[in-house]
């Protein structure tokens, strides 16, 4: 099997994919034609160029996530929003995914509100998977720029369908500018999620910031984003690294992501090592497919390559992934499929 083919048959479990990043090219084109027949308002006038953000984007973070408007404004009806998450859940699974945790921030538009966001995206997994082999599943973000009071309506709302789709809702997470806001005021809000059962997860040290860093894993989040500045040697503390290492919570890594946005200046000084030498459970992601012009499969090959993985090292990454998804009730199914392969190709 050449390269190319492990890394895409390789059955992959993605936890960190924000819906609106992840929009590819081909589906923000589609995207575009149905706002043009529909006679909607396009206001983006989004050269792709400018959507995705490659090495070397002398744009700062905060510049960074400016992009996420234009895909907002391809997505702002409950129709255009179905469409990119069929499309973007098909691209997942053509890319040899096996298990998606989506996540995505409902908003109010002209066009829908909160409760009809999260009604039109638990309706279009629900409908995909009927077609799909992949198993999909929904972690609802909070923006770290929403007031505690829009932050506790969104909790609010995800208890209330994850009640009514517990099949669907697995998690909440927090999420967008890390400059923005602050992780104590959303404490109340992610507390009432978890205490209704919900899984959390939280985007954690992207920029140096080692108190706020304690104070989410004084939270004990079920796992944490990016996970950038924890290490001393990235920005972090002893303390905030001492703590990571005893609680071993799982981290979601972006590469790409984390060397476009420069929180890394490149693929061989990323922390996925220093974790992985660790041993703290580190789950390779995307983040954002569509702005980074990537895929899971080139993720788990761009690590591979950086770190001079073997096979059998790849295969097991995969499958330790499984363990930390959310849906309790799949992680076997996920786990004999990820044996299956390894024990298929002597790994
Ligand atoms: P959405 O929630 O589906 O609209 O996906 C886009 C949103 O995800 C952005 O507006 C940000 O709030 C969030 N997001 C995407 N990538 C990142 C990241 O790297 N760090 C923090 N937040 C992010
Ligand atoms: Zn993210």
């Amino acid at each position: 099997m050449d390269s190319d083919t492990f890394f895409l048959e390789l059955p992959k479990v993605e936890l960190h994919a924000h819906l609106n990043g992840s929009l590819s090219q081909a589906t923000m084109l589609q995207l575009k034609r149905f706002h043009a027949d529909s006679g909607l308002e396009d206001k983006t006038n989004a050269f792709f160029d400018e959507f995705q953000i490659g090495a070397g984007d002398t744009r700062n973070l905060t510049d960074c996530f400016q992009v996420f408007n234009i895909a907002h404004s391809l997505t702002s009806t409950p129709e255009a929003l179905t469409i990119a998450t069929r499309l973007t859940l098909q691209e997942f699974q053509d890319d040899g995914c096996c298990y998606l945790e989506l996540r995505s921030t409902p908003k109010e538009t002209p066009h829908m509100t909160k409760v009809q966001y999260i009604e039109t995206l638990v309706k279009a997994i629900q409908k995909s998977s009927l077609h799909l082999t992949m198993i999909t599943r929904l972690i609802v973000s909070i923006n770290r720029k929403s007031s505690i009071t829009e932050a506790e309506e969104i909790a609010k709302l995800t208890v209330e369908y994850y009640k009514k789709h517990p099949d669907v809702i697995v998690g909440i997470e927090l999420s967008g500018d890390p400059m923005a806001g602050t992780f104590q005021s959303f404490v109340p809000a992610l507390t009432q999620a978890r205490n209704a059962g919900l899984k959390v997860t939280l985007h954690c040290g992207e920029v140096c910031n080692p108190v706020e860093v304690m104070e989410m894993l004084k939270f004990k989040p079920d796992r944490l984003g990016h996970g950038t500045c924890i290490h001393p040697k990235y920005g972090g503390t002893e303390e905030t690294w001492e703590t990571l290492c005893k609680l071993k919570i799982p981290v979601e890594v972006c590469l790409t992501s984390n060397v476009n946005t420069k929180s890394t200046p490149d693929y061989e000084s990323h922390h996925f090592k220093v974790f992985y030498d660790a041993e703290i459970p580190t789950i390779i992601c995307t983040d954002d497919k569509g702005v980074f012009s990537t895929s899971l499969s080139q993720e788990y090959q761009i690590c591979v390559k950086t770190f001079s993985l073997t096979s059998s090292q790849t295969a097991r990454l995969a499958l330790n992934a499984c363990q930390y998804v959310f849906a309790d009730n799949v992680r076997k199914t996920l786990n004999d499929k990820l044996l299956n392969f390894i024990g298929k190709h002597s790994l």
